[in-house]
């Protein structure tokens, strides 16, 4: 039995049809549960963010995160494979108007990925205030909480929308298949099953 932790939304759904194809059975949650379970699988569903202590707690054995989530949370787990979907950028954004000025001093920065843009701005010597938020990040320099934020980009259309602009690329950032330390070694020849399943071709 392999325990499996599955982010909601788009790479969660990505990521079930691969198992479909793997285990050859209709997979779908039924209505509002979070809990599928199958003869070999045991199928979670879980908020992004929250996926890394599902795996870290061996509650999940395997899991699919955004690499943004593990570099935030910088958890003991095993990241088995890049699955080069869910393509995203970690930027630094401002408003088109103005430019973002890196020697101010406590320039503020808004952001839900605090430890990134902390370890960021630390390597290039920046004093910044970090402002953590949990959502809506745009908002924030467009009414003078910030002069600027670190945010995921996917397809643009937030920043485009909202007159902002990207000053500089943190890191390109897809979905990972990652594993529990434990389960990956009592449960290795399952694992590296679904593993060379999921590899990208
Ligand atoms: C994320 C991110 C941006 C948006 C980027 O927010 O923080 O706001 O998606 O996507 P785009 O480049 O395709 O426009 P999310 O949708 O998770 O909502 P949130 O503001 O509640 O965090």
């Amino acid at each position: 039995m392999i325990k499996v932790a599955l982010p909601k939304g788009r790479i969660g759904t990505q990521a079930l049809e691969i198992f479909e194809s793997l285990t050859q059975e209709k997979l779908e949650f039924e209505d509002r549960k979070l809990i599928l379970q199958t003869k070999n699988f045991t199928f979670m569903l879980i908020r992004n963010q929250d996926i890394p202590i599902y795996i870290e707690r061996q509650v999940a054995d395997i899991g699919i995160v955004g690499l943004d989530v593990l570099e935030e949370q910088q958890r003991h787990i095993i990241r088995l494979l890049d699955l080069e979907f869910g393509k995203c950028k970690i930027i630094i954004g401002s408003p088109k108007d103005s430019k973002l000025d890196f020697s101010k001093p406590n320039l503020k920065i808004a952001t839900k990925m605090e430890n990134i843009a902390k370890s960021y701005f630390a390597k290039k010597a920046l004093s910044v205030d970090i402002i953590k938020l949990y959502g809506s990040i745009e908002l924030a320099p467009l009414v003078n909480l910030a002069d600027g934020i670190v945010d995921i980009v996917e397809t643009g259309s937030t920043i485009e929308q909202n007159n902002l602009k990207i000053d500089e690329v943190i890191m390109e950032v897809s979905a990972y298949l990652v594993a529990n330390e434990n389960s990956f070694y009592t449960k290795k020849d399952e694992i590296l099953k679904i593993q060379e399943f999921f590899k990208p071709n």
